[in-house]
């Protein structure tokens, strides 16, 4: 039996949703109910993900957004409108999926495009859905046409609009689902199609974080993890993770190993350093892809500029993890330009290889 969308609603304009089937959860304080085994079941970053908006530290509009729909959505006992979030990777997209379902006392259900291969995979998940959970598609810039083409119906009115059978037999079906919020998150805002995009009621960036909130969110880790670390070994860390949580999470492990072989109790920024240098991360949180890019720049370029393509290539990687991955926080620091006519490195980023880079790469 051959399932498909049926239809091309592609350019539509998404309708209102119209009002819950189903009763919402009671408000008050409810059990967690985020599914462990659909969410990185016992993995690294699990164990440090905050669980709430108020543990989550910084993303304060971010925040500010959310809650308001969140409270707002509880108290009509609707689902919660369909929510995009994008910006570079390990900045919490996840996190603030999941921390949305404790939220709203519902489980999140954990997929992602590249999983969704075929029709039944996303029919699979949608029609198994509880009343107002959460469906988290990380990627979702990387889902099929034919993928897409379901979500449509189901988002604008839960519904699934399915084609049964093949040739002369086939018929049109439309199977309503339970009310249920998709939060997707991507890297890449602009390859999402614009009808998709325009189904998402909440569109928010995630930025990276400033020094202030990581150091907090390093400190937060470490009494997790029971690492004794001095508040000015947390900004340390902070300093060289690229504004990014899962990376100071990574960071603050590799520490601990040091420490430990090191037979250190308490840790201090030179043992920080220490440890980090011993990963070549330099003293802005540059690795070792971030100053091959920059190098490369400099000594076979002049400084650029350079086409992203002729970079990727003479660096082995693909182009897509140098524009999405490596490049946003060379931007952010004003180390790399992005022009008409490519990549420049700047000023800052020559200073920095001449200088800090240079002397505190391992
Ligand atoms: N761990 C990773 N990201 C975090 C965040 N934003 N707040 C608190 N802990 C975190």
């Amino acid at each position: 039996m051959a399932i498909v969308p049926s239809g091309d609603r592609s350019g539509s304009a998404p309708r209102r949703r119209p009002s819950p089937a189903a009763a919402p959860p009671a408000p008050g304080p409810e059990p967690r109910l985020v599914d462990p085994t659909a969410c990185d079941p016992g993995g690294r970053e699990d164990s440090l993900r905050p669980r709430r908006l108020d543990d989550y530290i910084g993303q304060r509009e971010l925040k500010q957004v959310l809650r308001i729909a969140v409270e707002a959505t509880r108290a009509r006992g609707e689902a919660l409108d369909h929510v995009l979030l994008y910006g570079p990777p390990g900045l919490g997209k996840t996190t603030m999926a999941l921390v949305l379902a404790e939220e709203l006392g519902v489980r999140c259900r954990i997929t992602s495009a590249p999983a969704l291969e075929r029709p039944r995979d996303i029919v699979g998940l949608l029609v198994n859905l509880q009343p107002h959970e959460v469906l988290f598609i990380d990627e979702i810039h990387r889902l099929n046409r034919v993928a897409e083409e379901i979500l449509y119906p189901a988002m604008e009115d839960f519904r699934l609009d399915l084609t049964v059978g093949q040739g002369a037999g086939a018929r049109t079906r439309s199977l309503p689902i339970v009310p249920f919020t998709l939060v997707g998150a991507t890297t890449r805002a602009g390859s999402l199609s614009s009808p998709l995009r325009d189904r998402f009621g909440l569109i928010q960036r995630l930025e990276f974080y400033d020094l202030e909130d990581l150091q907090a969110i390093v400190q937060r880790a470490a009494a997790l993890l029971a690492i004794d670390l001095e508040p000015a070994a947390a900004l340390e860390v902070a300093r060289r993770c690229r504004g990014t949580p899962r990376i100071a999470n990574r960071l603050l492990r590799r520490v601990r190993d040091v420490a430990s072989v090191a037979g250190h109790g308490r840790i201090g920024p030179e043992l920080v350093d220490e440890a980090l240098r011993l990963h070549r991360v330099d003293g802005r949180g540059l690795d070792a892809s971030d100053r091959r890019l920059l190098t490369l720049l400099l000594e076979s370029h002049g400084g650029g500029p350079v086409g992203l393509e002729t970079l990727a290539a003479a660096l082995g990687e693909d182009p897509t993890t140098l524009e999405t991955v490596v490049e946003p926080f060379l931007l952010q620091l004003g180390f790399l330009q992005r022009t008409s006519r490519g990549r420049m490195l700047t000023a800052a980023g020559r200073a920095h290889l001449d200088g800090d880079g240079g002397e505190r790469a391992a």
